[in-house]
Order: C-alpha cells, then sequence, then structure tokens
C-alpha cells in the first residue's frame, strides 16, 4: 500500500487483545486508519457458548505477531515509522491481555518507542473520535458490550465518568447467553439480531427490567429468567415459528431500556449528543430505535460504523493518539488488570 508519510505524521500502532479477537492497527495523526486487522476466535469459542480464557490466551499468542505484521504491511509503514506502541492493558481476562501488552513491551523496547497502556472502555468510546476527529464534547456516553453496559457523561475535557452500570448482567452476555439457551449459535447477538427480523415483538411480552428504577443502571439477567420462565409455562414459543417471535420480543425489550434510560441522561445532563459504542451497538434495532428516540428529542446520536463497534485496535491507536499528544505514557513495567473503571 502506497502511504504519503511526512516526518510530522504520528502514527500509533495500537494492539487489542483483551477478550477473544486478536487485532492489530495503524492509525495516523489519530484518524486516519492505514490499517485495521482483525482475528477472530469465535470459531474456537462458539461450542462452548462463550469465551474459555485459556483457549483465548493461547491462540492470542499463536497468532499475535502475525497480526502486528500484517497490520504494519497494510499500512504500508514500517517500525521505523512508527511513533508509538498503544496496547489496551485493563480491563479484561489477564491471560489474553498479557499477550498484548507483552507484544507491546517488547516493540516498545526493541524500537524505542513509546509504549502507552489505554482503557479498553475508553478505546470504545473513542471510537467515535476515530471517525469524527472534529466531535467536541459534552456527550453522554453509553458502552454496550459482552462485558459491560454503561452509561458515562463525558465532559467538554474529555474527562469521563460513570452515571450508571448494569448490575448483573451486560447486554451482550444477555444475548448470548438467551442464543445458548436457545440453541442458535456464539456469539449471540449477530444471531437473533437476524432472526428478530423475521419475528413479531409484540406477540410474546416480555418485561422492561429496571426502565424505572429512578437511576441510569441495567439489569439484564431478570429478562432472561422471565423469557425462560414464559418458555417452561408455554413450551409451543420454542416452536420453529415462534422462536422469531420470542428473539424480537427479547431484543425489543433490551433495547427499549437502553434507549430510553440513555436519552432521560442525555435530558437530565442537558447534553444534546450521544455517543454510543461496544459490540451490542452493531444491533441494527438499537441503531434504529436510537435514530428515531434521538430525532424526537432533538438529539444527535453518534454510533461508528459497525466493524468499530466490536472490538477492534484502531479505536486502542486513536486513544493512545491521543494520550500520546498529552504525553501519558507507560512504563515497561505497566500491569494489566481484569478489572478496572475508565
Ligand atoms: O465489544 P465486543 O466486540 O467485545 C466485548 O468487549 O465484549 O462485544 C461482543 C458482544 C457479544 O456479546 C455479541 O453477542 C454482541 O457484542 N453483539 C451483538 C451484535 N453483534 C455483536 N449484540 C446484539 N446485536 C448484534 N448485532
Ligand atoms: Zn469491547
Amino acid at each position: 500500500m502506497q502511504n504519503n508519510y511526512y516526518k510530522s505524521d504520528i502514527n500509533i500502532l495500537g494492539i487489542e487483545t483483551s477478550c477473544d479477537d486478536t487485532c492489530a492497527a495503524v492509525v495516523q495523526n489519530g484518524s486516519k486508519i492505514l490499517s485495521n486487522v482483525v482475528a477472530s476466535q469465535n470459531y474456537i469459542h462458539e461450542k462452548y457458548g462463550g469465551v474459555v480464557p485459556e483457549l483465548a490466551s493461547r491462540k492470542h499468542i499463536e497468532v499475535i505477531t502475525i497480526i502486528i505484521k500484517e497490520a504494519l504491511e497494510q499500512s504500508g509503514l514500517g517500525l521505523k515509522d512508527i511513533s508509538a506502541v498503544s496496547v489496551t492493558n485493563r480491563p479484561g481476562l489477564v491471560g489474553s491481555l498479557l499477550v498484548g501488552v507483552g507484544a507491546a513491551k517488547s516493540i516498545s523496547y526493541g524500537a524505542k518507542i513509546p509504549l502507552v497502556a489505554v482503557n479498553h472502555l475508553k478505546a470504545h468510546l473513542y471510537s467515535n473520535i476515530l471517525i469524527n476527529p472534529e466531535q467536541e464534547g459534552g456527550f453522554i456516553g453509553l458502552i454496550v458490550s459482552g462485558g459491560h453496559s454503561s452509561l458515562y457523561v463525558i465532559g467538554c475535557d474529555w474527562s469521563i465518568s460513570e452515571i450508571g452500570h448494569t448490575v448483573d448482567d451486560a447486554a451482550g452476555e444477555a444475548f448470548d447467553k438467551i442464543a445458548r439457551f436457545l440453541n442458535l449459535g456464539y456469539p449471540g447477538g449477530p444471531v437473533i439480531d437476524k432472526l428478530a427480523r423475521e419475528g413479531n415483538p409484540s406477540i410474546i411480552e416480555l418485561p422492561r427490567p429496571m426502565l424505572d428504577s429512578g437511576d441510569f443502571n441495567f439489569s439484564f439477567s431478570g429478562l432472561k429468567t422471565a423469557l425462560i420462565y414464559r418458555t417452561r409455562r408455554n413450551p409451543e414459543i420454542m416452536s420453529k415459528e415462534n422462536i422469531p417471535h420470542l428473539v424480537a420480543s427479547f431484543q425489543e425489550s433490551v433495547v427499549d431500556v437502553l434507549v430510553e434510560k440513555t436519552i432521560r441522561a442525555c435530558l437530565e445532563f442537558k447534553f444534546n449528543e450521544i455517543l454510543v459504542s461496544g459490540g451490542v451497538a452493531a444491533n441494527s434495532r438499537l441503531r434504529e430505535k436510537f435514530e428515531i428516540k434521538a430525532k424526537e428529542n432533538n438529539i444527535e446520536v453518534h454510533i461508528p460504523p459497525i466493524p468499530l463497534c466490536m472490538d477492534n485496535a484502531a479505536m486502542v491507536a486513536c486513544l493512545g493518539y491521543h494520550e500520546f499528544m498529552r504525553g501519558n505514557f507507560s512504563n515497561l513495567d505497566v500491569d494489566v488488570y481484569s478489572r478496572s473503571d475508565i
């Protein structure tokens, strides 16, 4: 790939291995994606219905070097052109995080370039800045993924504070568990999204958990239990023709709560823009409902293109660029953390 590279350009190599995707990317000046490579491990974990941490870290070890080389090759740059290496070091599966952080430390030491360790959740929010660098705060941010469902207030200076989170399962986790219960495959989100298009969400009624809890928290595990009880009481809704209605109803309930509470937060905190990211932000009904509800309330909703909603290293490189410009570098003894607030 031919790349017009000027010495003043800041090229960040991003590395992301917090869960089950091995990702590397090169981003120029915080917003120009020169490469964005993702090696999915879905084919390994699907038979277990969820990510098996030990298998995930072993696969990361196998492919990390190949993926980083591929990202550099596709970018048209060499290591000598890279200004810093940015890597996710929190939150995530410790064994998986260690592989990415180990690789980033080696590159930083060997190529004598700064290391920037970043927060995965913050990187998800920055995926919006990656595609629209001119965007200025403040915003309400919603991260909905397999591990998180949280709401944030984002100040004009990009200071981020959490105002709500799930008290039990994350939204993506609920999609995955329901898909597993119904034998639909893994990951559950994309399968349910597709199947729900053939269903009518009004035929089988399900609750809207914590919609009126008076705070900005979420809960999705009770919804899963409600669905399971419904199928026990009425086994006929597990029939082939009823499954699309059942998953459409489940999806509608999750989407209603996420959209409604995010819009309420935006109105209460007097913002007029919302940033959404994380794997569940790929959901077609969520995207559609956000657009409708935002219009009704004169709010602008920004959701990145689907590949940038899912785990990827371009968002890590984008956040790495901003931390680099702020002079926030990490030492080579930086650790990994399974849990971390933003
Ligand atoms: O952000 P992500 O790639 O990884 C985590 O950090 O968790 O999100 C993965 C999650 C999975 O639970 C998956 O089922 C869900 O995102 N997901 C979806 C869709 N695509 C992926 N959920 C609903 N609808 C989708 N289209
Ligand atoms: Zn994620």
